[in-house]
């Protein structure tokens, strides 16, 4: 009995096992119920008393091997199976989801709109590829008219020759698709992205932001756009925010103005941003010109109504004072990841 003990000792000791099932067949072969080690126990209990006396001892250490063995193995196997073929542990902790940040434009614009929306305005869109009626004629602008230029626009040639296809210049576009598709009255605003054939710098780019306002009703007056204005203003940039209208002339609407705001930036004591006015100029607005509601089938005897655009950008650098144009689309995460706390 010694003797097999030895060998089935040697055989434990150089054992490996390469898989669970492997370690299984070691565990039913010598520890299990109908195992090797059970039996040599039923043998011993039929050897003399005084072999017992050496044997008991043998076979006690002998089990204890094979008890050791197989814990080990198992230990190591179950480390192993942590670890895929290619030698990834799976137990380590995964790589955290960096919260990305919402672009500064798209915070701003969805700030205009939350305020606009307030005052009862719908949100509308419109194409960036427009026709020259959608883009110009329609909003009375006359055939010399210099914004028509290949010098701001960029026209789509078909066929080689310049036709009237275009990226529109303005979301001005938006309204006369509006009013041209309902019946009054509207108060929607039109957010949307328009070009110009701008060489690229600080202050300007080929392509911009605007938000377009239209409200059309009857019986909508001039007062009710300076009202509009202010409170939207004054919820943008803060009460003490004060405005101030200028005549100005767009072919689309009659009066026409430019409204300035008190710089939010030195508070109208005068800085770089505002020239040292204490002013800066946020949109362009005015009634809507009978003409255009007349284009667009509105009967301008019975409706009136009032439109502004404005430009994101130049919004969005009032409210975090960025200076330069061109970091709104370089993409630099440096840039970008200052408005994460921002995160909506
Ligand atoms: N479309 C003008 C622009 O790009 C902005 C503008 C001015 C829009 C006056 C209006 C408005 O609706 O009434 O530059």
């Amino acid at each position: 009995m010694q003797e097999t003990i030895s060998q089935y000792t040697s055989e434990i000791k150089s054992f490996q096992a390469k898989s669970q099932d492997e370690l299984e067949s070691f565990r039913i072969r010598f520890l299990g119920t109908k195992g090797i080690i059970k039996d040599l126990f039923e043998a011993f209990k039929t050897v003399s008393s005084e072999e017992k006396r050496v044997l008991g001892k043998v076979l006690n250490e002998f089990k204890q091997l094979a008890e050791a063995k197989y814990q080990t193995l198992r230990e190591s196997l179950e480390s192993l199976d942590t670890q895929t073929e290619s030698g990834q542990d799976l137990t380590l902790p995964g790589e955290g989801f960096e919260l990305g940040a919402r672009h500064p434009l798209s915070l701003v614009r969805k700030e205009i709109s939350e305020i606009l929306k307030k005052q009862g305005f719908n949100v509308a869109e419109g194409p960036e590829i427009e026709d020259d009626w959608h883009n110009f004629s329609a909003l009375n602008f006359p055939e010399e008219h210099p914004a028509r230029d290949m010098q701001d626009t960029f026209f789509i040639k078909k066929g080689g020759e310049k036709g009237d296809i275009a990226l529109r210049t303005h979301t001005s576009s938006v309204q006369v698709r509006m009013m041209e598709a309902g019946k009054p009255p509207f108060r929607a605003i039109m957010p949307g992205r328009v070009y110009r054939n701008e060489a690229i710098s600080a202050r300007a780019h080929c392509f911009f932001h605007q938000v377009e306002g239209l409200y059309i009703d009857e019986n909508v007056s001039f007062a009710d756009l300076k009202q509009t204005l202010f409170h939207f203003v004054q919820e943008l940039f803060g009460e003490v925010t004060k405005v101030r209208f200028r005549p100005s002339y767009f072919p689309f609407t009659e009066p026409s103005a430019e409204m300035d705001i008190s710089c939010s930036i030195c508070k109208g004591e005068g800085c770089q941003f505002c020239k040292h006015s204490g002013w800066v100029e946020i949109l362009g607005c005015g009634m809507v010109d009978p003409n255009v509601l007349e284009n667009c089938n509105i009967d301008s005897k019975k409706y009136t109504g009032y439109a502004f655009g404005m430009g994101i950008e130049r919004i969005t650098n009032l409210k975090y004072q960025i200076k330069d144009l061109r970091l709104f689309s370089e993409n630099d995460i440096r840039f970008l990841k200052q408005f994460q706390s921002e995160m909506i």
